[in-house]
């Protein structure tokens, strides 16, 4: 898979999603599907959206003990989605479990990538709350070579992060990156934020956009430039 522009479907229900989706009538973007959309619908939203045509990724961050993890990503494997994730903080033996399980009897696969430390989490939470006291760029490019360790293909990182994950992990090692804004857009809530035009130059694979095409007057224009300004 080449370099894409994945629209977060943050959306609470079927119907506003498909509505949304039935804006885009020459292609079909490749969608995220989050917590809020598949534990409102189920898997029945990811097997109409595969069904119209659209690649997913499943974005549920698994975490739990390895040999559930394996279970339920065998499950997730099932409904034939493109890319799946979970959290790398789960270990080693976790992701390699999930990579199992995920794997169809045929050898075939989706996609696994895996969330370091979300970026909601600060030195400070991660210092006090969790007693993790290595900085936290060591700590997420540890978790990054952890999830190589085990198999997997990727991480989902901010675009700030993405040139260093390719240095120490690789250029084939995939990042797939939220908070990605126009220079003339809305920043929103997040923090660090990058232009499609740098995550390009950086290296991202993927960028994940969610408000700046879903709440935008014509969803449709906003997606085709991020698409020409990313993947050119
Ligand atoms: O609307 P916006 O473009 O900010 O949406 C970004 C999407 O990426 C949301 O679905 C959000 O949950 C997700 N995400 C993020 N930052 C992370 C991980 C996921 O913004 N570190």
């Amino acid at each position: 898979m080449g370099k894409d522009v994945i629209i977060a479907c943050d959306f609470a229900s079927a119907e506003q999603t498909l509505a949304f989706l039935d804006r885009f009538t020459d292609k079909k973007p490749f969608v995220k599907i989050g917590m809020e959309l598949f534990y409102a619908e189920g898997p029945a939203i990811v097997r109409e959206l595969k069904k119209r045509g659209h690649k997913i990724f499943l974005d549920l961050k698994l975490h739990d003990i390895p040999n559930t993890v394996k279970k339920a990503m065998a499950v997730l494997s099932n409904l034939d989605v493109d890319i799946c994730n979970l959290h790398a903080g789960g270990t080693v033996a976790m992701m390699q479990a999930a990579l199992e399980g995920l794997t169809r009897a045929d050898g075939t696969r989706p996609l696994l990538i895996a969330v370091t430390q979300l970026t909601s989490t600060d030195q400070q939470s991660m210092t006090e709350d969790l007693l993790i006291r290595e900085p936290i760029d060591q700590v997420v490019m540890h978790y990054a070579l952890n999830a190589k360790k085990a198999g997997l293909d990727g991480v989902v990182c901010s675009p700030l992060e993405a040139g260093k994950v390719h240095e120490v992990c690789g250029k084939n090692f995939l990042t797939v990156t939220p908070g990605v804004r126009f220079a003339d857009g809305d920043v929103g809530d997040q923090k660090r934020v990058m232009t499609p035009e740098e995550a390009k130059k950086i290296g991202s694979d993927y960028i994940v956009v969610g408000r700046p095409i879903t709440a935008a007057q014509d969803p449709v224009a906003a997606y085709e430039r991020f698409l020409r300004e990313f993947v050119g």
